[in-house]
C-alpha cells in the first residue's frame, strides 16, 4: 500500500498558535511587538518597559513600570546553595550549559507557590546573574552581587565587570530587539513543554537547549568564530567562497521567515556604523565585506544577515567573550518564552503531532542466536 506523506519538514508555514504578542512581516523585514513596531521600541523604550508590553499587552504608566522593575531588581539574588554548586562545575563548562543546568536546579530550590508571571519574573531576573556570577567563577574573579539601583541591563554589565560601561543604553536596546520573535524554534519548543502543564523551570529549561543549537541562537558565538578566522579583510572573499564551494552554511545569514534584511541586524547594523563613526569597531569591517560577499552570492535565495550577525560585534566591543553571547539572547528571550506559555495554556492543548511510519510492520522476531 502507497503511504500518502503530507510531512511540513521543519513545520514550514504550519500556524501551531493564536498569538497577539508579536508580527513579523518576512517580505517587508517588519517586526511589531503587541502593535509597537520594534524601530519605535528601540528609540522610546527601555527593555524594563518592553518586558511590561510583551507580557501585559500594553505599555505601563508610571506604577506599573515601577512595579516591574522593583520586581525585576529584587529577586536578582541566587540561592547561596546553587552558587556553591556553580563553583563545583568544570570550569571548562559552556555558559549555555551552565544556564540551562543552573535554570533546571532553581526548579528544586524555589517555592512552588508562585503565580506563572511571579515565575517568569523571577527566572528574568535571574538569568543575568547566573551568566556575570559565571563569568566571574570561570574566571576566578570575586563575584560582584546584584545592585537595586541599577536597570536590568546596566546591573548585568556591573555584575560581569565592576561597572556600567559607556554607550550601556545600546546594550539596553540590544536586550529589546531579542525579547521577542513569534514562534521561532525555542519558542515552540518551550509551547509544547507548557502545552503539558510541566513548571516554568523546565519550560525555560527546554527553550535554553533549543536555543544553544548553531542554527538559531548558538549563531551569534559561530559568526565571531568565523570573523575571527577571517582574520583580515583580505581574507574574507577566499574564506567565504570556500564555504559556498563547500556547501557549508555562512553563519548569521538566512532566516525561515525574512526573506529580506531582518530590521534587528539593519538596526544593529547602523548603531554600530552611526555611533562608534571615530572609533574602529573590531571585525566590522570584516563582517561588511563577509555581507556585501554573501549578498551578491545569494540574491535569488533572498539570504540576508539576520540578527546574530552583528549582535556578537557588539557585544565584543563591550568586552563580553563570545561563548556568552548566547545566553545573552537567552536573557532578553525568556520574555518572549514566557509570554508564549502563558497565552498559549489560556487556551491549553497538549501538542501531539504525529509521524508518517514508512519501517517494516511484519518481521518475526529472532533471539540472539538467530533462533525463531
Ligand atoms: C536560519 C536557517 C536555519 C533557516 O533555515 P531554513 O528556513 O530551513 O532554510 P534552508 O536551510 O532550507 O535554506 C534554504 C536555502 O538557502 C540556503 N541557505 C540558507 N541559509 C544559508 C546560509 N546561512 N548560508 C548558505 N546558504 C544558506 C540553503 O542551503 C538552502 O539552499 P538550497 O535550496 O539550495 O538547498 C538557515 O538560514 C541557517 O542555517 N542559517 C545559518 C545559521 C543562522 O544564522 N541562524 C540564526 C537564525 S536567526
Amino acid at each position: 500500500m502507497d503511504i500518502e506523506f503530507d510531512v511540513k519538514h521543519g513545520l514550514e508555514g504550519v500556524a501551531v498558535a493564536i498569538s497577539s504578542i508579536s508580527y513579523v512581516d518576512g517580505e517587508k523585514g517588519e517586526l511589531v511587538y503587541r502593535g509597537f513596531k520594534i524601530e519605535d521600541l528601540i528609540e522610546n523604550s527601555t527593555f524594563e518597559e518592553t518586558s511590561y508590553l510583551i507580557w501585559f499587552g500594553s505599555l505601563p504608566n508610571e506604577n506599573e513600570l515601577d512595579f516591574i522593575t522593583t520586581m525585576l531588581a529584587k529577586k536578582r539574588e541566587l540561592p547561596e546553595e546553587i552558587v556553591k554548586m556553580m563553583n563545583s562545575f568544570p570550569k571548562t563548562s559552556h555558559p549555555m550549559e551552565v544556564l540551562r543546568s543552573v535554570v533546571s536546579l532553581l526548579g528544586m530550590f524555589e517555592k512552588k507557590d508562585k503565580s506563572t508571571f511571579e515565575n517568569a519574573i523571577n527566572l528574568t531576573a535571574k538569568i543575568p546573574t547566573i551568566i556575570a556570577y559565571w563569568y566571574r567563577i570561570k574566571n576566578n574573579l570575586p563575584l560582584i552581587h546584584p545592585r537595586e539601583s541599577l536597570k536590568h541591563s546596566e546591573n548585568f554589565l556591573y555584575m560581569m565587570f565592576g561597572s556600567v560601561p559607556e554607550h550601556s543604553s545600546l546594550f539596553d536596546k540590544a536586550l529589546i530587539l531579542h525579547a521577542e520573535q513569534g514562534m521561532n524554534a525555542s519558542t515552540f519548543a518551550s509551547t509544547v513543554t507548557a502545552s503539558t502543564l510541566s513548571d516554568i523551570y523546565s519550560i525555560i529549561t527546554t527553550a535554553i537547549g533549543t536555543l544553544k543549537g548553531p542554527l538559531h541562537g548558538g549563531a551569534n558565538e559561530k559568526v565571531l568564530d568565523m570573523l575571527e578566522e577571517i582574520g583580515n579583510l583580505e581574507n574574507v572573499e577566499f574564506y567565504i567562497n570556500d564555504l559556498i564551494n563547500r556547501k557549508e552554511k555562512i553563519m548569521g545569514f538566512g532566516h525561515r521567515i525574512y526573506k529580506t534584511y531582518d530590521p534587528r541586524a539593519k538596526i544593529l547594523k547602523n548603531w554600530i556604523k552611526d555611533i562608534f563613526i571615530n572609533k574602529k569597531i573590531k571585525y566590522f569591517e570584516i563582517a561588511l565585506k563577509v555581507e556585501e560577499i554573501v549578498l551578491n552570492k545569494f540574491k535569488e535565495k533572498k539570504i540576508y544577515p539576520n540578527v546574530d550577525f552583528y549582535s556578537g560585534i557588539l557585544y565584543n566591543y563591550f568586552g563580553i567573550p563570545k561563548d556568552f553571547f548566547t545566553p545573552i539572547f537567552a536573557m532578553a528571550r525568556i520574555v518572549g518564552w514566557t509570554a508564549h506559555a502563558m497565552e498559549y495554556c489560556k487556551n491549553n492543548r497538549i501538542f501531539r503531532p504525529k509521524a508518517i511510519y514508512n519501517g517494516p510492520k511484519n518481521l518475526k522476531y529472532k533471539d540472539v542466536k538467530g533462533a525463531e
